[in-house]
């Protein structure tokens, strides 16, 4: 198993522009260090808001080794705890997703409140003090309906990305949509592979023939220079879009863990379909008041990235399972009121990113077959296809060295 030492030498020995060692794909401690690093220190997409409408709705998540549930509350708030009770430890809700007035644990029937308070725990005697035994908070916050979660004790600063997430998601009214389809697959790669492989469309025109018919791969479409320059085309969208009311520009976290864009759909594409029209015509569920709004692109580290179309939304979340293992969960979300078979069709609506989500596990699979060989060695990425995939390593290296080098530092200090 690779040490805490080894993983810093292997990430400080990395040669710039390159992929990682093969142990940093393969290994399970170095699985270990991702999640105790990244996985149980940073804010986590989890869920859409609108997957948790009413009082009572939960959703169940399981990070790394941690059993997560997420419920919205009597007061509509929305709150995450660790699903662990606090009797003997099993877990409360165990249901991928469910609804309950009370959450109440299976094995003797401790009963919580939707708040996490400890209601009700049975022959406990006269000394047992409920308000000491509620379910263990987790941090959670609704960036515009998207909800975040963080499993530290003191989360990091994401004010920023709130703010971003509130301007350029508000024109998407993800507070009134529903979900009309989701998907989990499992990947057997390791989840940085996954990432990196979506950080980049080189390899779209060789995998991805239904999402090319929209999709633009070519790669200045999704990135600017150091000088703030991008191509004539994507400036001219950015200024139709921002005139009409829908955050567009380019807008990247100093610390390059997210970004925003709003791209154009090729040929005036107005959707991820075959033939580029929108899924959902009629009640689309963003305000933009023109059809080829193309499509506002989200990404998160360590676990997101997203699709804003003006009649839908496409959300993506990774967890890691195990060090060659990755889930992938995928949610449609259309307007509440847009019915299925009336105002969209569900295959027409989801099969670009079913098939384009099975040619990408295609795709990592065989990168993580490849990198096992003790043969591999980390090559090159182009500088001109795969600078998100640049960007998307460097944040990994530089926080995983940040990390783990401050980890050595505080252990020498004591
Ligand atoms: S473990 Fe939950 S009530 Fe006993
Ligand atoms: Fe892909």
């Amino acid at each position: 198993m690779v040490s805490q030492e080894t993983a810093l030498d292997l990430i400080t020995r990395r040669k710039p522009d390159h992929a990682l060692d093969r142990l940093l794909y393969t290994d399970p401690g170095t699985l270990e260090l991702d999640l105790a690093e990244i996985y149980y220190r940073d804010w986590l997409f989890a869920i859409p808001a609108c997957e948790i409408p009413k009082t009572g709705n939960f959703v169940t998540v399981q990070v790394g080794e941690y059993p997560i549930v997420i419920v919205r509350g009597a007061d509509g708030k929305i709150r995450a705890f660790h699903n662990s009770c606090r009797h003997r430890g099993s877990r409360v809700c165990t249901a991928l997703k469910g609804s309950a007035p009370k959450l109440v644990c299976p094995y003797h029937q401790w009963t919580y409140e939707l708040d996490g308070r400890l209601l009700y725990a049975r022959d406990m005697g006269p000394d047992f003090d409920a308000s000491q035994h509620g379910l263990k908070p987790v941090a959670c916050e609704d960036a515009a309906g998207m909800v975040f979660i963080c499993l530290a004790d003191n989360p990091p600063e994401n004010s920023a990305m709130l703010e971003a997430a509130r301007r350029y998601l508000a024109p998407h009214r993800l507070n009134e949509a529903k979900i009309a389809h989701e998907s989990t697959i499992i990947e057997k790669g390791n989840w940085k592979l996954v990432m990196e492989n979506n950080r980049e469309c080189y390899h779209c025109a060789g995998s991805h023939p239904s999402l090319c018919r929209t999709f633009p791969d070519r790669p200045g479409y999704t990135s600017q220079d150091e000088n703030g320059n991008v191509e004539p085309v994507i400036a001219k969208h950015w200024e139709r879009c921002e005139a009409a009311g829908l955050p567009s520009r380019f807008l990247i976290d100093p610390d390059h863990q997210w970004r925003f864009v709003r791209i154009p759909l090729l040929g005036a594409g107005e959707s991820f379909t075959l033939d580029g029209k929108a899924a959902v015509p009629t009640k689309r569920l963003s305000t933009a008041p023109f059809a080829d709004a193309g499509s506002l692109l989200f990404f998160h580290y360590p676990n997101s990235w997203n699709h804003f179309l003006g009649d839908h939304t496409t959300v993506f979340r990774i967890l890691p399972i195990s060090p060659t293992e990755t889930e992938v969960t995928t949610k449609w979300l259309v307007h509440k009121d847009a019915v299925e078979g009336v105002d969209y069709d569900l295959t027409n609506l989801t099969q670009v990113w079913t098939a384009t989500n099975n040619e990408d596990r295609a795709v990592v699979e065989e990168n993580q077959r490849g990198v096992k060989s003790p043969a591999y060695v980390p090559g090159p990425y182009s500088r001109i296809q795969e600078d998100g995939v640049i960007q998307f390593v460097d944040w990994y290296c530089a926080t995983m060295t940040d990390r783990l080098g401050g980890g050595h530092a505080r252990l020498a200090a004591e």
